[in-house]
């Protein structure tokens, strides 16, 4: 079978881009990583995915006058590279509703907070000052508002009580790495159905040191 071919877009440092990366390097992965495309020049996860071998782009938001402009940019060096499906990764970049529309249901995101609890930013800080006892991390479908769409995974871990934002973020990076590969190879393998404002995830086997939902997954 064909595999899905994928652009990662990042900002930063790119942890899950590399967890992504290598877990399409075998032949036999469902998913392909074709791009990593930064809006920073200086993205550190750039030269992380060039040493790995994978192409690499940089559209700089502050080379376009406006959102459009650079997403018009973006939609360009995605398309000249093939990309049928998009993961972002740490990408801080607001997207216009044309560009969500026009990827619709073909682009995924990872957020650190188990949502629809704390979208948006220092989801650690913010979990810890709500008392929450469990939090973690979800990937899923990007629609237009911030950190919405439908849930693909998440993740989950016990907030211990000497935890600080920093050890939480540690912690739930880790969940991260495996929680991001293992959607997007369920998504590749065409298990994946969006019906509404959810999913059904069909015939998955699920390592449940990483989701600890006992109903997962859905038949
Ligand atoms: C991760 O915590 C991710 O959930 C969030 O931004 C952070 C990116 O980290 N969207 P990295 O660049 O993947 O290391």
């Amino acid at each position: 079978m064909a595999r899905l071919r994928t652009a990662i877009l990042i900002s930063g440092r790119g942890s899950n881009m590399q967890a992504l990366i290598e877990s399409c390097r075998a032949p036999s992965a469902p998913a392909e990583i074709v791009l990593v495309l930064s809006n920073h020049p200086d993205a550190a996860g750039l030269a992380h995915a060039a040493q790995a071998g994978v192409s690499t782009a940089v559209v700089d938001h502050r080379s376009y006058p406006d959102r459009a402009a650079f997403d018009a940019g973006l939609d360009r060096r995605l398309g000249a590279a093939g990309a049928e499906f998009l993961c972002l990764a740490g990408f801080m970049r607001l997207l216009t509703p044309a560009f969500v529309e026009r990827w619709r249901d073909r682009m995924i995101n990872i957020h650190p907070s188990l949502l629809p609890a704390f979208p948006g930013l220092d989801t650690h800080a913010r979990a810890l000052a709500a008392g929450a006892r469990f939090h973690g991390c979800t990937v899923h479908f990007v629609r237009f508002e911030t950190d919405t769409g439908p849930i693909i995974a998440q993740a989950v871990l016990p907030v211990q009580p000497a935890d600080t934002p920093d050890s939480l973020a540690a912690r739930v990076l880790v969940l991260e790495h495996r929680l991001y590969p293992q959607a997007l190879t369920w998504v590749a393998e065409g298990r994946v159905r969006i019906e509404g404002d959810r999913t059904i995830v069909s015939g998955a086997v699920v390592p449940p040191s990483v989701l600890l939902n006992p109903e997962w997954p859905e038949k």
